[in-house]
């Protein structure tokens, strides 16, 4: 090394030394509201959010100092800083508020963050971030609403075609397009598609609520301009539900939008939706969600949204006098097309029908490539399944019509994709294709809200891996902007109940925190003025139904889950006042004992039947759900009221959980502890909401864990199942669960996966080992409630388990439960603080358990069947190693660690 290289780089280490960096700790993946750089936001506190990482083990942030500036060169130079909050002696590094000056519409602003570690040491500056603000203000909105000059107003009609051309002369410096619609919308400038979004601007309840979306479109823009839009009838006025046919929002399509240009020279100029737009319809016939979409190729008008195009006989727009109160800037992941898969066959069926094979249950739709004569017409009808003869099945589609049909032009090669439907299939009728279709003719495009994945689970066991991946398809193919119960018949809608109970799933697979907590929204906005709650949200049943127990209770449990899996205390606090109101509901329908026997309730939906004549299945009592439910609401009530402060509605909702738990008592529990209702969902509900006295824990758990052997399977519906194995295993009956958990035959988890499903299926019997199938009035194959399993197989089997204290993970459970023959389990989720991993695998007898803990978090660890004295850790006794609180138990060996990867070893005696 050349001196002064040396003298440089002994400078270099005095520097580090002396002004305390530590250069172990990186700060990275900052994000803003949960998103990366998002662009039009309305959020005036937006929270912020980043994680350390660091070679080092037990990391924990003691202070932070966060700066913001309106260019990312400011920010590197510490220049002219917007806002700085000086270093805040905390170990938070999620969701931390903005606090800064009043946030403009349109404003861009920069961040970056630095921590101090526990010791002190203070780390580099991350990398520049940003987020930018949305219009803020109604009166920011210049541009008007326009529509289509329609003759009839019953859809189906053709999709209209919207365009507007205008001159740049100066040199661009930035452009943002504001837009929403009234129906979805499709947008174009100058020829390109101006994002990948799908289903734009997303399903709220839009007469209350109206997303807009904010693009930067610089890069898109010339000297010479058009934009184009093409508007699709979708939920608001297609056939949505089956309270109001069609027009549930309205009957008129219409176009919200506005350019913004900015110049280099410091001088803008808007471009607006107004009176000076053309209007036209196109190719697409119809397009509706249920129905799909008629595409006739020969009436494209090639180039329409560029400027060379011309529009002589385009008509004009007409102004919509539609309010724009209502308009907020999106909030969740846009739907996209996430992944393309390709058919694994091309069956010719006993019916002599050409039928293709996905090989997956998916919601989406086929890319067609075709090649023929003009005016050929090709429908692609979908279905799920195939029927025991192996032909091709959609009967249990009901009403919706599920069809695509494209009419050619016969040029070249034609390619064609919907626009404005989606379909739920894994098989696809070939009607009129000319010519030999090949697979690569092909393509399914599977769309969804673009969630984070953050979760993945798997064993040694295929059968339990292909289970949880038919869960994550069951959560692809429903969390389309909304969660719904099913994307195939004439349904999909936000089925509150559905959702609340897959929540947590939902949570260790995605994330899901800006999706829920734009759905949250909805369902304050749709719920009634006296707290009811809308079965589905939004709710398209004209307010008319609602009010069902463990369906409502959604308002609660999706805001608690959001708190507890990412640490968001926002969602209980603009949640609060709809989550109280839903109780008070409760209370309001209950007696002065808070019994509460009144209202429609939807029970233990799809729990076991049998046509045996002494048993004709389990059937809960509804009202013993209804008491259940209302206690757990209330008890997360008073949870949520602690967290934010609301100290009085803590008490007075403590003592509410008191006279209910009293009268359930009264009402539903024998002095024996047996439940009237003696089936596995009473138990599961009473024992998991922690309803019975102490006194009676035993016996009810001896009461349930005896149904359990005595039917050898589980006779649970969408209220049960959810909580099923984990009681199980809670109440120390692991064996049961694995035994449930494990089982091949109906019913059972596994029984569809046997039978080659590929999604979760709405009936444990969706299909009979005979082939035959269930009712035609409700048997989706691609529902994803009883997938509510896959919580305890992350939180139970390979032990990943969120500590309810400490909500966000801050500080977590790692406690894996072995048994079903197992070898190994692994789980790996990346929490707001950086991924954590639970793996173990049993080796003989010998038990190998690798874990992470992300840095800024701790964890308690319970080794399971471990002796302290055999414990192995990072090759080192675990006695040897200090401060770690190891306690020892009966059967097993409990230590807090704090960040870092630690691998334990020792041995086990068998278990099976
Ligand atoms: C849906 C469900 C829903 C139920 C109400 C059905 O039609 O598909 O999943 O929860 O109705 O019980």
């Amino acid at each position: 090394m050349k001196k002064s290289n040396l003298r440089l780089l002994i400078a270099l280490v005095f520097f580090v030394v002396s002004h305390g960096i530590s250069a172990k700790t990186e700060i990275k993946n900052l994000v803003t509201e949960y998103l990366t750089n998002p662009v039009g936001i309305d959020i005036i506190k937006p929270r912020l959010s980043w994680q350390l990482f660091s070679t080092e083990t037990n990391v924990m942030q003691s202070a932070y100092e966060i700066r913001m500036a309106s260019s990312s060169n400011n920010l590197i130079k510490g220049k002219d800083l917007i806002w700085s909050s000086g270093k805040i002696l905390s170990d938070q590094s999620v969701n931390i508020e903005y606090n800064g000056p009043e946030l403009q519409s349109k404003q861009r602003v920069y961040w970056q963050v630095r921590i101090w570690d526990q010791k002190g040491k203070v780390s580099k500056w991350s990398q520049p971030a940003f987020w930018e603000m949305g219009l803020l203000q109604t009166t920011d909105w210049k541009a008007k609403w326009i529509s289509a000059n329609e003759d009839k107003t019953d859809s189906p009609l053709p999709c209209p075609y919207f365009r507007k051309q205008f001159s740049t002369a100066k040199t661009i410096q930035s452009a943002r397009i504001y837009v929403t619609s009234l129906g979805l919308y499709q947008l174009f400038l100058n020829g390109e598609k101006v994002s990948n979004d799908l289903f734009s601007p997303g399903w709220t309840s839009y007469n209350k609520r109206l997303q807009y979306q904010t693009y930067d479109v610089t890069s898109l823009l010339k000297n010479e301009n058009a934009i184009g839009a093409i508007l699709g009838d979708g939920w608001y006025r297609g056939r949505i539900g089956w309270a109001r046919n069609k027009n549930y929002y309205g009957n008129k399509l219409a176009l919200l939008l506005q350019l913004e240009i900015k110049y280099s020279d410091g001088s803008a100029e808007t471009i607006i939706s107004d009176e000076n737009w053309k209007t036209s319809t196109g190719p697409i016939l119809a397009s509706g969600i249920y129905d799909g979409e008629t595409y006739d190729a020969r009436l494209e008008k090639k180039g329409w949204s560029t400027s060379t195009f011309d529009d002589n006989q385009w008509n004009s727009v007409i102004i919509l006098d539609h309010s724009k109160d209502m308009l907020v800037a999106s909030q969740s992941n846009p739907v996209q097309g996430t992944i393309e898969i390709k058919p694994i066959a091309i069956i010719t069926t006993p019916k002599g029908e050409t039928v293709l094979d996905m090989g997956q249950n998916m919601t989406g739709w086929l890319r067609m490539k075709v090649k023929g004569e003009q005016g050929n017409k090709v429908s692609l009808s979908f279905g799920e399944v195939l029927d025991k003869e192996g032909n091709f099945y959609r009967d249990n589609m009901r009403s919706a019509k599920t069809t695509d049909t494209y009419i050619l032009q016969g040029d070249e090669e034609e390619t064609f994709e919907p626009h404005f439907t989606f379909h739920g299939f894994r098989f696809v009728k070939l009607i009129d294709y000319p010519g030999t279709p090949q697979l690569d003719d092909f393509t399914g495009v599977v769309i969804h809200s673009d969630m984070q994945p953050t979760g993945s689970f798997s064993c040694s066991d295929s059968l339990i891996n292909q289970l949880q991946h038919n869960i994550q398809w069951g959560q692809r193919g429903n969390f389309l902007d909304i969660p719904t119960d099913c994307p195939q018949r004439d349904e999909r809608l936000g089925w509150t109940g559905d959702a609340q109970v897959f929540s947590m799933t939902a949570a260790y697979n995605f994330n899901v925190a800006p999706f829920f907590t734009k759905w949250s929204k909805d369902i304050a906005a749709d719920q009634h003025p006296d707290g009811k709650i809308p079965h589905v949200i939004p709710d398209v049943m004209l307010g008319r139904e609602g009010g069902s127990t463990a369906w409502a209770d959604a308002s609660v449990i999706i805001p608690w889950t959001v708190y507890q899996v990412y640490g968001d205390k926002r969602i209980l606090e603009d949640q609060y006042e709809s989550m109280k109101a839903w109780v008070e509901f409760m209370k309001s329908q209950s007696n002065d004992d808070s019994l509460w026997t009144k209202g429609f309730h939807f029970g233990d939906w799809l729990a076991f039947a049998t046509t045996w004549s002494d048993y004709p299945g389990a059937t809960t009592e509804k009202d013993l759900i209804a008491n259940a439910y209302f206690y757990y609401s209330t008890q997360l009530l008073s949870k949520a009221a602690k967290v934010i402060g609301k100290t009085d509605d803590v008490q007075k909702y403590e003592a509410l959980c008191n006279k209910i738990k009293e009268a359930f008592n009264k009402e539903y529990v024998t002095p024996n502890g047996r439940l009237v209702s003696h089936t596995q969902t009473a138990y599961v509900l009473a024992l998991a909401f922690g309803l019975l006295p102490d006194e009676l824990q035993t016996k009810a758990t001896e009461y349930f864990a005896n149904d359990v052997r005595r039917f050898g399977h589980l006779t649970t519906g969408f209220v049960g199942t959810p909580l099923l194995c984990h009681t199980l295993s809670a109440t120390g009956h692991d064996d049961l669960a694995f035994m449930l958990l494990t089982r091949k035959d109906y019913p059972s988890w596994l029984y569809p996966v046997t039978q080659g499903a590929t999604t979760i299926w709405e009936r444990w019997d969706g299909q009979k080992p005979d082939g035959s199938f269930q009712d035609v009035g409700m048997n989706s194959f691609n529902h994803y409630a009883y997938g509510a399993i896959g919580e305890w197989l992350y939180s139970y089997v390979a032990g990943l388990q969120i500590d309810p204290e400490n909500a966000g993970y801050k500080h977590f459970n790692l406690c894996p439960h072995i048994g079903g023959g197992l070898t190994n389990a692994k789980a790996e989720f990346h929490s707001m603080y950086g991924t954590i991993l639970s793996a173990w695998t049993k080796e003989g007898e010998t038990f190998i358990y690798n874990i992470k803990i992300p840095a800024n978090t701790t964890a308690t660890i319970e080794l399971p069947l471990a002796k302290a004295n055999k414990v192995v850790m990072n090759n080192k006794e675990l006695i040897q190693s200090k401060n770690n609180g190891l306690k020892e138990d009966t059967d097993k060996v409990i230590v807090n660690l704090g960040s870092g990867n630690y691998t334990f070893k020792y041995p086990i005696k068998a278990v099976k």
